[in-house]
């Protein structure tokens, strides 16, 4: 009797307290936010499919992204999402094909394309006689983020991270303070417990988590949009100690006219921090037919898969990105480049002065060239800025990934894949001559952030059909 009585009071409580509460508007507040997001995140969707070219991908890697958007928030036909799926299995087969022509593949290229295959069902362990995952336990990568995406890859894939990489996965966790490695160890490790081998490790997820959510700013945001969308899908409700409505009003105060958060690639990452569905429920999807744990593949490892520049002893590389990478050198003794100095270098201060060339067309149909004059230890991403604020032919645009950013287009025309038009950037003696092209081999070895300038270098960027 006094059981019962009391069940009804608490009903009664309850029901007072859920009234109370809506009359002083604090759950509508919650379910209109929500709305207003709903509303905003089918926006951005529609805007992402209205710039589906009509082979059905976005253009090169930008399909990954823009297809783990359209298949994690199940937007559009399913026969839709296997039409894109095939379409970027095609630029796959045709990299892999042209391997020595084509930009890079680098281990985050086949991390994008390892986590999109798996988003829709296709084995990444089996892509038409490659081990992409395979491969990707070959070829460690070097940066911390782009590790992490690796072996989010792996994990998602459905095979087994090594012991070795959830170590260094661990030590990135508890010695790095930025959004990006954090936010990629975070969804490592959270695939990586839900393996049952693993769930031991649980417990070392607490300071990551807790690092990360620290590193909310106080307008809601994490920094950029995509370090907020990242942050956003790590911390998930893994937390109290931040506040996701901030970061999802940080966000959708960026979002412009037109529904889009800036491009392709950065509109797909924010898509999948608003729908709840980050880059950790790749491997929770139900593949009906596939099977998840398989025995291991026959399929053969990417043998040409480029990888981050090996360290020369005697020469400068990216030794000054940014601080995250700065940081992130410090742990790997195989990272560290101890550089003697020659002359100019002791020299502080002392600028250096490059010339930047664009050539546009197979047959150099149109050719600008600019002389910039930059401080010691610039790399060409910044001899880019400096030469698009000059004159407006070098302004450019360009997708950031783990390991810097990705020039696709410069002075008005965008790379096309599907006809083999690339910007192709080149390091030369002299400043090049059309009438004696520059050969393959001197095609520059690392990414535009990689490429500390030396006085007296030339540059061109050439818009060619490969
Ligand atoms: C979260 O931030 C919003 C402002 O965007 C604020 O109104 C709300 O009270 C905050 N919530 C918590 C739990 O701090
Ligand atoms: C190292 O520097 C020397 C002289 O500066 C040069 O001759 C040599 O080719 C360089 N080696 C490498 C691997 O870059
Ligand atoms: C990186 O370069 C900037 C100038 O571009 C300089 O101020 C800074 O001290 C450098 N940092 C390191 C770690 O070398
Ligand atoms: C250039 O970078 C090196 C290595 O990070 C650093 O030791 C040196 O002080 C930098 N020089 C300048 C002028 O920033
Ligand atoms: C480039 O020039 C060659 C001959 O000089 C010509 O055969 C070819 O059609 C030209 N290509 C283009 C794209 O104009
Ligand atoms: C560059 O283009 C100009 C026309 O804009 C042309 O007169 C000149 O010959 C070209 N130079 C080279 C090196 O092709």
């Amino acid at each position: 009797m006094s059981k019962s009585l009391n069940i009804f009071a608490v009903c009664i409580s309850v029901m007072l307290f859920g009234l109370w509460g809506s009359v002083f508007g604090r759950d509508q507040d919650t379910a209109s936010s929500e709305k207003k997001t709903e509303k905003e995140l089918e926006r951005a969707l529609q805007w992402l499919v209205s710039q589906r070219g009509k082979d059905w991908g976005w253009g090169g890697l930008e399909t990954t992204q823009a297809l783990l958007a359209v298949s994690l928030t199940r937007t559009g036909d399913p026969l839709e999402r296997e039409l894109t799926t095939k379409q970027m299995e095609v630029n796959l087969v045709l990299q892999l094909w042209r391997h020595h022509e084509t930009p890079a593949l680098t281990p985050a290229k086949i991390a994008m394309y390892s986590l999109a295959l798996s988003a829709n069902c296709h084995d990444p362990r089996q892509f038409h006689g490659h081990d992409l995952i395979g491969s990707l336990l070959h070829h460690e990568a070097e940066s911390d983020s782009e590790f992490a995406l690796c072996s989010l890859a792996v994990c998602s894939s459905g095979a087994h991270v090594r012991k070795r990489q959830i170590r260094r996965l661990l030590d990135i966790a508890n010695s790095k303070h930025t959004v990006d490695s954090l936010g990629g160890v975070v969804l490592a490790l959270q695939c990586i417990v839900r393996d049952h081998r693993n769930r031991n490790l649980q417990h070392y997820l607490k300071k990551p988590i807790l690092a990360l959510a620290h590193l909310q700013q106080s307008d809601g945001g994490f920094g950029s949009l995509h370090s907020t969308a990242l942050a956003i899908q790590a911390l998930g409700d893994e937390t109290e100690a931040w506040n996701r409505s901030s970061a999802v009003s940080w966000l959708l105060d960026h979002q412009g006219p037109d529904g889009a958060f800036f491009d392709v690639t950065t509109t797909s990452e924010v898509i999948l921090a608003l729908a709840h569905k980050g880059l950790g429920s790749v491997r929770e999807i139900d593949c009906d037919e596939s099977p998840v744990d398989v025995e291991a593949p026959s399929a053969a490892i990417i043998p040409h898969l480029n990888i981050l520049p090996e360290a020369k002893p005697n020469t400068t590389l990216k030794a000054n990105k940014t601080i995250s990478s700065a940081s992130d050198k410090q742990k790997k003794p195989t990272g560290v480049i101890v550089t003697p100095k020659t002359e100019s270098e002791t020299e502080k201060n002392e600028d250096v002065t490059v010339s930047y060339t664009l050539w546009v067309g197979s047959n150099v149909t149109e050719n600008y060239t600019i002389s910039i004059t930059t401080p010691h230890n610039s790399t060409f991403y910044n001899v880019m800025q400096l030469a698009a604020e000059k004159d407006t032919h070098y302004v450019f645009s360009a997708t950031e990934w783990p390991n810097g950013h990705y020039v696709h287009t410069l002075a008005g025309f965008k790379e096309q894949p599907m006809s083999y038009h690339y910007w192709l950037l080149y390091r030369l003696p002299s400043l090049p001559d059309p009438s004696n092209p520059p050969v393959n081999q001197l095609v520059a070895p690392t990414g535009v952030d990689d490429l500390i300038v030396e006085d007296g270098e030339h540059y061109l960027f050439w818009y060619k059909k490969l």
